[in-house]
């Protein structure tokens, strides 16, 4: 124990604020370090338009045309992030989502432009997940009674996975919380001569409010909810097991979904797992930061930086974040 006072009676005996006195002591003290490198962007494709267009619900992000595309992934390349993940957002959908495995669909074309113009200097992930591309809005295909079956979606899967590495992704995100689904990909892509694609499993992914812009970004058509396939936010425990399952599964890394809610699951994964855990700054993660600082009730970029070092020191190796380019450019001027 250590006496508050010291031995001559003065105190306090502790001064934990030496080390804090001035910028370059609490840069040298600083545990935690954000890098360019650590960040992936997440971005969207849309088919048909020839212009990117907002997303109003995340002030700052658009659907790509694959001219802004273009442009964008070579902004991406410059500022030295580690990688992009795309998602598709189809003309047409429907009930299987056969969008998703035309290798002429939207998502298939993007990742071609996106291998062609960075893959030399980012990894090009694809979202890997049914929803964008069905028509009911649901992550995979429907049994007769309205559920969403397991095992026929996992079929889906294993053929979405041959077309986005043949297509020229890097890593596939495996996003829809079928059980199941990171073995089923492995086998799938070891089978056809991808034993070098590697597979991100959103391992604790959660059914959660925060995805509330992402529906819009995408126009998804999604009735109901996705609490049959995503993890209850209650549950701690069960976010650990999911991702015992994919490392045992293979996956080459595995992602805990949403962040800044969940870094418990987060820092408790990080603790366990023998690959690499990262993190999703989710689209309502970055709304709710945007629509504050819109109002001038807290300071953007402080906000920015403080939730990408939390995430960081909860325990996450990389950052899926929509702040990914602005921020490392923003840290590069510093
Ligand atoms: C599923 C998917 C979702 C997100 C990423 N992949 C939506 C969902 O599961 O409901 C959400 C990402 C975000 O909110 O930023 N394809």
């Amino acid at each position: 124990m250590t006496n508050s006072r010291d031995a001559h009676g003065g105190f306090p005996a502790v001064r934990a604020r030496r080390l804090r006195a001035t910028p370059a002591w609490r840069r040298l003290t600083a545990e935690t370090r954000l890098h360019a490198a650590d960040l992936v962007l997440p971005m969207f494709v849309r088919e048909g338009t020839t212009q990117p267009l907002p997303i109003s619900s995340m002030p700052g992000i658009h659907q790509h045309s694959l001219d802004s595309l273009r442009a964008e992934l070579n902004r991406a390349a410059g500022a030295g992030i580690g990688g992009v993940m795309l998602f598709g957002v189809p003309e047409h959908k429907d009930a299987t989502g056969s969008g998703a495995t035309d290798p002429d669909g939207i998502l298939n074309v993007a990742t071609r432009i996106a291998a062609e113009e960075v893959g030399d200097s980012l990894v090009v992930q694809t979202d890997l997940c049914l929803d964008e591309f069905t028509d009911h809005g649901h992550c995979g295909v429907l049994d007769p009674h309205g559920g969403v079956d397991n095992d026929a979606t996992l079929e889906r899967y294993r053929e979405m996975a041959l077309v986005q590495a043949d297509s020229g992704s890097q890593l596939v995100g495996l996003s829809g919380m079928m059980d199941g689904q990171t073995a089923a990909v492995r086998d799938a892509l070891d089978s056809a001569g991808f034993a070098g694609t590697a597979t991100l499993a959103y391992a604790a992914k959660y059914a959660s409010a925060f995805y509330g812009p992402f529906r819009e970004a995408v126009q998804s058509s999604l009735q109901g909810d996705r609490r049959t396939y995503q993890l209850d936010p209650a549950n701690r425990r069960e976010g650990l097991r999911e991702a015992a399952l994919d490392i045992a599964e293979g996956a080459d890394i595995v992602m805990v979904k949403p962040a800044m809610s969940y870094l418990d699951v987060l820092a408790d994964t990080a603790a366990l797992s023998p690959v690499p855990v990262w993190a999703y700054q989710v689209s309502g993660e970055y709304a709710m930061i945007e629509a504050a600082a819109a109002h001038g009730w807290i300071d953007r970029e402080r906000a920015i930086d403080e939730s990408l070092t939390s995430i960081r020191r909860a325990g996450a190796d990389a950052i899926l974040t929509y702040w990914a380019v602005e921020a490392a450019e923003r840290w590069s001027r510093a």
